[in-house]
This record gives structure tokens, sequence and C-alpha cells, in this order.
């Protein structure tokens, strides 16, 4: 019977095989997750298949021994033994072509089906090679990097045994005080749906059956990064307004480009855990948007439904998650222990076991498992693969394309090349290890081009450098593990790096985060800069003014005080394996910034959550004389940096707005024209940025939403005409009558380079 079946499934798919391959590819590249071909292999398998080899298939544990061997505890002698009776669907943390082919070989020669494994794996932003952390890769703006930086990290992966990735990450953050603010896109709908959609493409390709690509993960459905009061794993409670407006249009996006699965998320959403929630998982995602992958939970999300406070026990969670869509139960034993019985009692209906196991066999099809189980063990691809040369350049391009220039003033930068001496001073300037960040895969720790390496290698050869830590950040491991303990006893470098800020010319001041300090499980009820750092800075501040402040990080930050002293500020992120490079390129001008906020930075941790796309509530005014408008009394409303601010070495210019009608009826469009010079010295890029604004709706409408962006690349004198076309979709939202729709009314439309810009017109939609 085994050798039948397995024959059988071979046989289909050698014949399916042609057939498949022109179904898999919808006209736009972007993968298609179902086609008639693709039903009926799936189809011949799942026929094939007994209850608890489906169940099976709804598995995913995590490979917590050296899978070459049999494990020695009794947990994981358990899991060894269910991967041979076929009753896992897939792993995770299993990695190497060495340790995932031999787990591979324990289904392919064991199981009566032998239904091959997935490899998960949390690739975030890079496997082996680290590109910039998600956040930083978005201020680039320039979707076709960001899709590049995620194929190639999926060609790293792919090659040591990797099939998918539980990336990308895109939800919606705010609130700078949640660690994972920097896994995601930033603050706003419409870029985090175009880099949900790029980073999809990046990793799935055109072909998720070509070996380099690896099926994606749309995480974490939904609206985690709403974490109350920036806590992670914390209770969402939001509108329905901000969940359809705000926190979905990335999930949409993922899905219509065809990401192959979705992560449930830890929090509940309004009183009911989002793994199990019927409204996100079975009525939005899966009958709404018909989307037919597969949606994984949470580690252990299921089971978490008890502390929730929502499942009695760990049948009913495993009965409430199944039930409300999610398909695939990641360590939380829910399904393996209990779902045979909820179907002998009803309480699961196998008609929708067995369209949770066809969402996971169309996955594992589209990978081309199924024709090759062994297709990513490829040992001479994961030696070349692993920090090859081409990833690493790829990763270094990244880098520089999301600096973000906050201040410039007094012509700090770029640095001028006949300076004498520059100072590189800070916790952060020397540290090979923190760029990494934390969700850094398998790279080897210490293992990022320093800022000092990188200030070294470009510096010009007469130029001299020199270099003081001033304060250390911290003590202690840096891992998931332990929290790094800041220094708050010994501050007594400063001395030393003020009489060395004294001697430079220039001082490159680099303060910030350390890798751990932000990601999961990192929430901060403080965003000021940790340890003696504040104090560092202040005094080389004022021993040489000409000193750029260079920040390493992975949250917005409070730097109000900094900023009001120093001339320059750049945001350098946590750049990744070449991350010195890019940063030194950016500061001696060999790369002219480009990067633009992708969320905002507050003055301070009492103003979050703060975005730029809020509600002009009904009381906005200041010019009164009254306490009695919507503000604070000790602190701006405005942040210190706005979403979409960002600076060049040269200036641009915005002129000649105009709007091809006043009016615009329900098919109609508008022609948004608006004329950028580069009136500076230098060839610069631009990231021309389209807000509009819904005077009144039936739900109240933000006071900005930005609506498109086109990145442009100007010689010094050189003027472009930016043309959007403004159309009805683009003005809809989800109104109270639940749907999308566009309400006749006045608009108006902004351009500029920020979300600050004043450069407005009116019009008008009509009925
Ligand atoms: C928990 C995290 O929330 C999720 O993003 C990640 O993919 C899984 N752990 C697996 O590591």
């Amino acid at each position: 019977m085994t050798l039948l079946a397995s024959n059988y499934i071979r046989k289909q798919i050698v014949l399916g095989t042609l057939s498949l391959l022109s179904f898999l590819t919808s006209a736009y590249g972007q993968t298609t997750l179902s086609t008639p071909a693709l039903e009926q292999k799936v189809d011949s398998v799942i026929q094939l298949m007994n209850l608890k080899e489906k169940i099976g298939q709804l598995v995913l544990y995590n490979g917590s021994w050296d899978v070459t061997g049999p494990p020695s505890d009794v947990g994981n002698q358990e899991k060894y033994d269910k991967l041979k009776n076929g009753e896992v669907g897939a792993m995770l943390n299993v990695t190497s072509v060495k340790e995932t082919r031999a787990a591979q070989e324990l289904v392919m020669k064991n199981s009566r089906l032998k239904i091959p494994l997935l490899f998960g794996y949390d690739v975030i932003h890079g496997y082996k090679t680290m590109f910039p952390i998600p956040l930083a890769e978005s201020a680039s703006w320039d979707m076709e990097a960001i899709q590049k930086g995620a194929s190639h990290a999926a060609a790293e992966a792919s090659a040591s045994g990797i099939n998918w990735t539980f990336a990308p990450m895109v939800d919606i953050a705010r609130d700078a005080r949640w660690g994972r603010i920097m896994e995601g896109a930033g603050e706003d709908p419409y870029l985090g749906a175009r880099i949900a959609e790029a980073r999809v493409k990046g990793f799935q390709g055109e072909d998720m059956s070509d070996p380099r690509t690896i099926a994606s993960c749309a995480k974490h459905f939904a609206a985690y990064g709403f974490a109350e009061a920036g806590r992670d794993y914390n209770t969402v409670s939001i509108s329905d307004s901000d969940l359809y407006n705000i926190v979905l249009p990335p999930f949409k996006a993922a899905a219509e480009a065809g990401a192959a699965t979705f992560m449930s998320s830890f929090n509940d959403l309004n009183g009911i855990p989002a793994t199990g929630n019927k409204k996100l998982q079975r009525d939005i995602l899966k009958e709404n948007w018909d989307w037919k992958g597969f949606v994984v939970s949470d580690w252990a999300s299921t089971a978490e439904m008890i502390p929730h406070g929502y499942s009695k026990d760990l049948k009913q969670a495993a009965e409430q998650a199944l039930n409300a869509g999610n398909d695939m139960d990641m360590e939380g034993r829910a399904f393996e222990k209990h779902l045979e019985e909820l179907v002998s009692a009803n309480a699961v209906n196998i008609a929708d076991i067995d369209d949770a196991v066809k969402r996971v066999l169309r996955v594992k099809f589209l990978l081309g498992l199924f024709d090759d189980p062994y297709k990513y063990c490829d040992k001479k691809r994961e030696k070349q693969e692993s920090y090859s040369e081409e990833n690493l350049v790829a990763s270094e391009e990244m880098a520089r394309k999301s600096v973000v220039l906050l201040k410039n003033e007094k012509n700090l930068l770029p640095i001028d090349k006949n300076i004498k001496t520059i100072a590189v001073i800070g916790p952060l300037a020397n540290d090979k290890d923190s760029p990494l960040g934390s969700w850094r895969a398998l790279a080897e720790s210490n293992s990022a081009v320093s800022l000092l390496e990188g200030v070294k290698s470009k510096a010009p050869k007469n130029m001299k450098i020199i270099y003081e830590e001033g304060v250390a950040l911290g003590e202690g491991e840096r891992s998931f593990i332990r929290e790094m303990k800041f220094n708050t006893t010994d501050k007594s470098g400063i001395p030393k790096a003020v009489e060395v800020a004294k001697k430079a010319d220039l001082v490159i001041l680099a303060l910030g985060e350390e890798a751990f300090q932000s990601g999961e499980g990192r929430s901060q009820a403080n965003i000021k800069l940790k340890g003696f750092q504040e104090e560092l800075a202040h005094a080389v501040l004022d021993a040489n003014p000409k000193t750029v402040v260079l920040l390493m990080n992975g949250r917005p930050l409070d730097i109000t005080e900094i900023n009001k002293k120093a001339f320059a500020v750049v945001e350098g992120w946590l750049l990744g394996s070449r991350a010195g490079n890019a940063l030194a390129d950016v500061l001696f001008g060999n790369y002219n910034p480009s990067g633009k906020l992708p969320v905002s930075f507050p003055r301070s941790v009492g103003q979050v959550p703060i975005y730029y796309n809020h509600k002009n509530t009904g009381r906005p005014s200041n010019d009164q004389e009254m306490v009695f408008w919507s503000h604070y009394t000790d602190e701006e409303n405005a942040p210190l940096y706005p979403f979409g601010h960002g600076l060049s070495y040269t200036t641009f210019d915005y002129s000649n707005f105009s709007l091809s009608a006043e009016k615009m009826s329900a098919s109609g469009s508008i022609l948004a024209k608006v004329t950028v010079k580069n009136t500076g010295k230098y060839k610069g890029k631009e990231v021309v940025q389209l807000y509009t604004r819904d005077h009144f709706g039936s739900y109240v409408r933000p006071v900005k939403e930005l609506k498109g962006f086109e990145l442009i690349e100007l010689e010094p004198g050189q003027s472009k005409e930016v043309t959007f076309t403004i159309d009805t979709k683009m003005l809809q939202f989800y109104t109270p009558n639940n749907k999308w729709e566009a309400e006749p009314g006045t608009f108006t439309a902004f351009v500029g380079g920020s979300s600050d810009t004043k450069f407005q017109k009116d019009f008008e939609l009509t009925n």
C-alpha cells in the first residue's frame, strides 16, 4: 500500500507537471494559489489519506533536537516517531541541508504516504547575510530594492533546506514602545501594502517551484501592532474602521500578491484571540478575499487561548482554532491531541479538516516538493549561497538606500574629504554585532562591518581616524534568552571621549540600541537612549559642535534633547552585514541619502501612539487662549520628525502643482502634476509623495492619507514632472456600510517630500 500510494502520487505529478506550470503564475508574475490542475493533484492525494494523516498535515513541530539522530528526551522522541508515521506536516527551526534532509528522510522513508515536509524558518531580513532590519528597508521607499532583498534572502535560505519563511511581518505599528516595530514597514497602510507586496514577490519569485524561492507568510493576522500600551502580546481593541482601513490593507496586498501562508497573531482582537477568530480567518481572509493558502498559528497561540480566557482547555482550543479557520498548529499540540476526537464528536467538521489539509498540500505542490522532496537539499548550492559576495553586495546596496538624513545644518555632511582628523565615538561605533538586529536567523555573531571599520576603509588616505567608546551600552548576554543589563554605573569613559572630540575636526557619534533591544518580547516603556548615552552626547556635542549624531536602532527613539544641540542627525538603523560600509558611504557622500521615515519620530514617549494620518478631532485648533483643545500642556502635538521626512545632500524644489480638473465624477479621474527640480549641487533621489484628505465622511477621515509615491533621481539643475492619477478607487475607504466606497464631497490633494507638506489643492468628487 505504501509503495502503491507513493507511486500513485508520483505518477499524478509527472502527468500534471506541464499543465501545472502554465497555471502557477498569473499574468503579473504573482503566485496563483489555486488552479483546476492544481486542485486535481491535491484531490488525488487527499483521497488517499486517513484522518490521522490529515491531522498530521496540520501539525508544525519545532526541531528542538539534532534531527540527524533520534532525540534523547521523551518529548522529542515522540515528535521523532510522529515524523516517521507521517503525523507531522511541517517543521520549523530545522536548518542546513544536512538537517533538513535527515528530517525529510524520516518522512519519505518511513511514512505510508510520503508527503514531504515543509521547513519553516524566520528569514525576516536575511538568512546568514543580514539585510537591514525591515523597518530600515522600508525607509528606502524603493520597492524594487526591497523585493530584491527578499529574493536574496530566499536564495540563501532555500540553499540551506528552507522552503518557507515566516515573513513578511506586515503589521502596521504606531507605537515606538512595541519592540516589533522594527520588523514591519512602519505606520502607513498604503506604504505597508506596497512593501508587503514587494516582499511576498521577492520571497516567492514568479514561480515558487524555482528552488531559489520560498513560500512566504504574511503575519501576524491581525492587529498585533496595536498591542495596548505598546506591550508585546497585549490585548488589542480597535474599531472596525481602523481594522479595515489601517490594519488589513497590507494583508490584503500580501494575499493578492499570492502569499502562500498567513500566520495568526498572539493578541486577542476586541475580545477574541486572533487564532480563534472566525471573522478574521474564515470570513475576511478565506471568504471575502477568496484566499487559498493556509493559516498557521503563531507559536502555541492555539494553546494560549486558555490563558487568554477564551478556551477552557486544549480540546476546546483545538475546536475553536480549527473552526475559526486556523489550519496549522505551531507547537500548540492542540490539533494533534484533540482533532480526531473532535471530528468523532461532530464538533469539528471533516469538510473543514479536508479544506485545511488541501490548503497545506497546495503549498507543497506549488513548491514542487512532490516532484522532489530534496530539491532544497543541495550541498553545493548551500556552500555557494552562504555569505556569497552577491548577497553581501546586495545587502550593502540596500543598506545605503535605507539611511535617513534627519537633519543637516552647517554643512556638516557630506564629510569634507580635506578634513584632517575624525573622531568616531560611542558605544555603537565599534559594534560588529548590533547591526545584525535581533531577527538575525543564522548570521554569525559579530559578523557585521562596524561603523568604525567602514569609516576607516572609506576615509581618504591622509585622514586620521581616532576612536573612543565613551560609555558602554551595557553588559551581559545579547540574546533572546536574557536581557542585557544597561550600564547605569560606569561613565568613566566620558572625559576621554571629550578629549578626543576636542582634538578632532569632526566627530561621528554613534548612539542607539543594541541588537536585542528591539524585536519580539522587547517592548520598552521608555524610548530614550539607554545607559549614559545621553550624557555622553551632551558632553561630546558641547566639546565639539561639529558632531554628527548617527543613530543605530530598531525603533523611533526620543532624541529630542540631543536633536536641539546637534547640527546633523543621521538615522542609520540596524543595517545588516555591511552596515559600516553603507554608513560610511553616506557620511562621505559616496552615496547621497534618499531614505524617508516610514514611521513618525515622537518628541517623547508620552506622544505615542503617534502617526501622521490621525483624525482631526472636534477640537483641533490652537488659535484660542483656552486650554480646551486637543493637546498636551507640556509638549507639542507634532512629532519631532514626521512620517515621510528625509533630507538629501541636494535640495528639491516643488512647483507647478496642478490638478487637471476641480471636479471628478465617480467614473472619472484627475491628474495631479507637480514639477520637482534638483536645486542643489549633488545628483539625488527624492520620494515624491501624494496625500489626500477627505473633508467629511460617514466615518471621520484622517487629516492626510498617503495615496501614491514615486522615487525619482535628478541631476543638479534637472527637473521632472511627476504625475499621479487620482481616481475613485484611491478615494475609497471602508464605510459603515461595510463596503469600500468613495463618498462625494470635498477633498484636498497634497504633494511634497514629507507628510507635513502644505502644498495643496482642493477638488470635488461628485455623484
Ligand atoms: C513567534 C513570533 O511571533 C513569530 O513571528 C515567529 O514566526 C514564530 N515565533 C516562530 O519563530
